[in-house]
This record gives C-alpha cells, sequence and structure tokens, in this order.
C-alpha cells in the first residue's frame, strides 16, 4: 500500500516542459524531476525523457545503473503509474541498441556491458610489448556502430576548396601508408586510486586503461593538404575536429578535436588509421577508420571517423565541453566550471606496476622478487628512467627498460620529441630476509625530467582523471 496517488499516463505526458513541469516514469513510479533537470549530470539531454519512460534512454547511458542514482530518482516521486498503462508501456519493451556489439574476449575485466568496457588483467599486458587488440582496453561511450567498408565515406571540411569526400579505398591508395607505435590511455586510467581517497565520478579503472598498439594508416596531413590546406589558406584556423559515426538516442555523435599544429606538423604523426597491429582495425577499436594523436589523451583519438572538420574553435562536443578536462582537489560539483579549464590534450608521465597483484602473497622459498611493469609520458616526451623501491620509498633502484619484447631486438629509437610508446620495465631484487610485507613503489621520468607526484590526495579531482601518483602494491611473504 503506497499512499501516492495514480496518475494514468496521458497525465503524465502532459508534463513535459520546464513550464508545465517534467514527468517521468521508471518501474511503475511516476517522478517530478523539474527540480533536478538543472543539476543533471549528463546535461539537457534528460528533457527527452520527459512525459515517459526512463528506462528506453537509461538502456543507452549505462551510468545510471548505480544506486547512487536510484536515490536520487527516489528523492522526486510523486505517485505511482496506473496497472493498466504500466502494462502497455511494458509490453512496448525497447530493442538493445548495443545487440549488433561485436564479441570480446573473455580475460577481459568488465568496467561496464553497455556501453561496452574494459581492461585486460595487469599481468597480462605487461607480457607483450604490442597490446594484441583482443587484450587492448575498451572505452566505448555508445553503442559500436555498424559500418560496411564498402560504403563507408570519410568527409573532411572547413577548407575554401570544399568538401572532400573519401572512401576507405581512396585513402588506402591516394596517400603513403605510415606505421607508428603508439601507446593510447584513457584519462581516466588509475582512477581507482582517486576513488580510495574519495569517491569520484566516472568508470573505476585499475591499471590497464592503457595499450601500445602498431596503427597504420594515411597521415592526417596528407589528407589535409589534399583537401586544399596550405600555408596562408585558412589563417583562422586553429582547430581540427572529429566527429565519429556512433551516436547517442539524439542522433548525435560523439566527437572531439585537437590543436591545428599537432594536426599539420610533420612532427606530429597524426594517423587516419586502417590497421591496428597489422589487421583491419577491429570494431571495437573503431572499424574502419580512426584517428590516432599520439601523445594525447585516448579521448582525442576518435574511434568510426565519419568526419574531419578544419576550424577556428574547439569540437562543441560533450566530450571536448563538460568532460575530459583537470581540475583542483578543492573544486566539487556546485563550483565546477567546465567552460573555464582547458581541455586535456598531451597526458603527463605516468607509470605502473603489472607484476605482482596489490595484495600477492609471495613464497620466501624464491630468494629474489620480479617487479614489472610499463611507463609511459604524453607529448611525445620519453621515459628516461624508472624507479622503484621496496620498503615503500626508503631506497629506489633503477629498473631496465626496454621498447620490445624480451629476446627480441628492442623497436629503433624514435627521434628526439617522438617518443609514443611506452617502455616496459622490469627489476629483480633479493627479499628482505627479515620483512614479512613490502610496500613496492614505482615512478618514472621523462625526457623533460617531470615526475610523478608522490601521493593523490594533492592531484586528486572530482572526475577522477589524470591519476599519476606514484604506483604501490602491498605483497605479504610466507616461509
Ligand atoms: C549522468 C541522473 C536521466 C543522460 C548522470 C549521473 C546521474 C544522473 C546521477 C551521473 C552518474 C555518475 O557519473 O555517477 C539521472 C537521473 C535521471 C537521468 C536521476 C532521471 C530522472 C537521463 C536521461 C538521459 C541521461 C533521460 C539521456 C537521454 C546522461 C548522460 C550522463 C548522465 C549522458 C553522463 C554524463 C557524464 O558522464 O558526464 N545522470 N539521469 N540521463 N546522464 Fe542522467
Ligand atoms: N571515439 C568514438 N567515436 N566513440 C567513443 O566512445 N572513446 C574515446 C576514444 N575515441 C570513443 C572514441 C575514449 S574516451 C578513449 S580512452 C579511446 O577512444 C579508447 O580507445 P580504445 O577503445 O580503442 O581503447
Amino acid at each position: 500500500g503506497s499512499l501516492l496517488p495514480v496518475f494514468s499516463q496521458d497525465e503524465v505526458t502532459k508534463h513535459r516542459s520546464l513550464e508545465d513541469g517534467v514527468w517521468v516514469t521508471y518501474k511503475g513510479g511516476v517522478y517530478d524531476i523539474t527540480e533536478f533537470v538543472a543539476m543533471h549530470p549528463g546535461g539537457n539531454k534528460i528533457l527527452l525523457a520527459a512525459g515517459g519512460a526512463l528506462e528506453p534512454f537509461w538502456a543507452l547511458y549505462a551510468v545510471h545503473d548505480q544506486e547512487h542514482v536510484l536515490e536520487i530518482l527516489s528523492e522526486y516521486k510523486v505517485g505511482e503509474l496506473c496497472e493498466e498503462d504500466l502494462k502497455k508501456q511494458q509490453a512496448s519493451k525497447p530493442s538493445d541498441p548495443f545487440s549488433s556489439d561485436p564479441e570480446r574476449h573473455p580475460v577481459l575485466q568488465v568496467n561496464t556491458l553497455k556501453p561496452f568496457n574494459a581492461e585486460p588483467p595487469p599481468e597480462i599486458l605487461s607480457d607483450s610489448y604490442i597490446t594484441p587488440s583482443a587484450f587492448f582496453f575498451k572505452r566505448n561511450h555508445l553503442p559500436v556502430p555498424q559500418l560496411d567498408q564498402a560504403s563507408y565515406r570519410l568527409q573532411v571540411e572547413g577548407l575554401p576548396q570544399g568538401v572532400l569526400s573519401l572512401s576507405l579505398e581512396d585513402l588506402k591508395t591516394k596517400f603513403p601508408k605510415h606505421t607508428v607505435t603508439v601507446t593510447l590511455q584513457c584519462a581516466g586510467n588509475r582512477r581507482g586510486d582517486m576513488n580510495k581517497v574519495k569517491p569520484v565520478k566516472g568508470l573505476n579503472w585499475g591499471v590497464a586503461a592503457i595499450g601500445n598498439a602498431k596503427w597504420s594508416g594515411a597521415r592526417l596531413r596528407d589528407v589535409l593538404l589534399a583537401a586544399g590546406f596550405e600555408p596562408g589558406v585558412a589563417q583562422w584556423a586553429r582547430h581540427v575536429q572529429f566527429e565519429g559515426l556512433d551516436k547517442d538516442v539524439t542522433g548525435t555523435s560523439y566527437g572531439a578535436s585537437i590543436p591545428l599544429n599537432k594536426a599539420i606538423g610533420e612532427e606530429g604523426d597524426v594517423l587516419l588509421a586502417y590497421e591496428m597491429n597489422g589487421e583491419d582495425i577491429p570494431r571495437d577499436h573503431g572499424y574502419p577508420v580512426r584517428v590516432v594523436v599520439p601523445g594525447v589523451v585516448g579521448a582525442r583519438n576518435v574511434k568510426w571517423l565519419g568526419k574531419i572538420v578544419v576550424s577556428a574553435e574547439e569540437s562543441s562536443s560533450h566530450w571536448q565541453q563538460q568532460d575530459y578536462k583537470g581540475f583542483a582537489p578543492g573544486t566539487d560539483w556546485n563550483q565546477v566550471d567546465f567552460e573555464s579549464a582547458p581541455a586535456i590534450q598531451e597526458l603527463p608521465v605516468q607509470s605502473a606496476i603489472t607484476v605482482p597483484a596489490d595484495g600477492a602473497v609471495i613464497h620466501h622459498s624464491d630468494e629474489t622478487l620480479t617487479v614489472a611493469g610499463y611507463a609511459w609520458s604524453g607529448g611525445g616526451r620519453e621515459v628516461i628512467r624508472v624507479d622503484v623501491s621496496l620498503d615503500g620509498g626508503k631506497t629506489w633502484q633503477v629498473a631496465q627498460l626496454r621498447s620490445g619484447d624480451k629476446g627480441q631486438a628492442p623497436e629503433p629509437s624514435p627521434p628526439p620529441g617522438r617518443a609514443w610508446a611506452w617502455k616496459l620495465w622490469e627489476i629483480t631484487a633479493p627479499l628482505p630476509p627479515e620483512a614479512e610485507e613490502l610496500e613496492i613503489i614505482c615512478k618514472a621520468v621523462d625526457s623533460s625530467y617531470n615526475v610523478q607526484p608522490d601521493t593523490v590526495p594533492p592531484i586528486w579531482n572530482l572526475r577522477g582523471l589524470l591519476s599519476n601518483a606514484w604506483h604501490r602494491v602491498t605483497v605479504r611473504l610466507r616461509r
């Protein structure tokens, strides 16, 4: 027995604007969310559900599949939907927009299924210098679009010469093919460490939202030149925007932009990639074409690329304007001003321990302990050193770095300022005879002598981005 009034769907439907009030239904409950609209972290999109059911929209945005979201909703309950209309609603189940997503490798640790977000176990990540595509982290905001290589077209817009439309065949045959080894890292990699300090909003990534692949394709620079870009033309241009072919319920695509100088520079190495590790790019990673922006945060590496726009402005996309920005540790959700913060582009220096796992039990019959991990920095800055401590930071040893698999020839050293790929590192050290527990720490130094901050609190931010404090794992020793 609820004491709340019962409403018909017709009554709910009357409330679909801020003037008339915004009502929605969820699992048979009726909610007046008028006041919440302005506070919604996902912005104005919430109005799309006004006067109707939340379920078809929440099916697309798994971010709502959390207890705290339901708690917010419950505050706005005003009644129940009448039985008859609820039955009608349930009879017209929305089709699952994710039903054509590709198969994924079972070893991936799933963060959310719809959209699909997953990372490999850390010890698998450091097994190979080139991350196999099946193990490469996947970060999707929307369903994976179904694209056909024969009808695929890439539009290049914004230059005085007009629109250039390229087929996949054009990209492959009209431009030289370049192959670059590039590490991609999500801005949210290691968010889990920030969550431990104070809860943040976002997927709770471990240390493996990063991977290193060989990408092949046409240079963005070559395509922009073919579209009519040349020095003196388009002097107003400052940015290059990218639009994906993955769409949300409103038909809005994923989008992002990068500075023009990165896009056009001879040393930027930005690719319109159609191969990953020597094969067609897998669907999860952007088939048939994605942008690869070396040294720059994953979010700008737009997958399922449909459009390139040379422009005076950054992308107006939610992900360029309202997300993927850094803030001070004291900034909370009431004060945060996304407009005044610059979008993240180049990432800071990073490293993490992949072996042993946090909480592992090490048997003392082994007299030495091997610690392994990865290290990388944004902006083409090369990692020049990784320091490892087995005693919580009292003493440090320098790890061995490699740019290839063990027993294989390393990749040739990159030109200065163009170190786009990570280094794997390893150290084997005697186990301290007395200790029962070890705090193992790693920290990397890049070619600008940037170092990682030692602790999380001074870099904590409400979105949990840019989490690059010294990485620490604790292991127990057993005799
Ligand atoms: C994010 C609540 C309806 C789209 C969120 C978050 C909350 C929330 C609490 C942040 C979750 C987190 O990051 O932990 C609600 C409530 C709704 C509602 C209470 C209904 C009363 C909708 C609708 C849509 C939508 C109808 C789409 C049409 C989004 C999107 C985000 C989001 C895209 C992600 C924003 C981001 O990651 O920056 N919502 N939401 N929401 N919501 Fe909603
Ligand atoms: N491009 C499109 N079109 N849609 C997306 O959801 N996610 C971005 C970026 N490009 C995304 C996208 C983010 S946040 C990251 S970290 C990388 O893709 C992840 O690339 P991956 O899934 O190939 O690892």
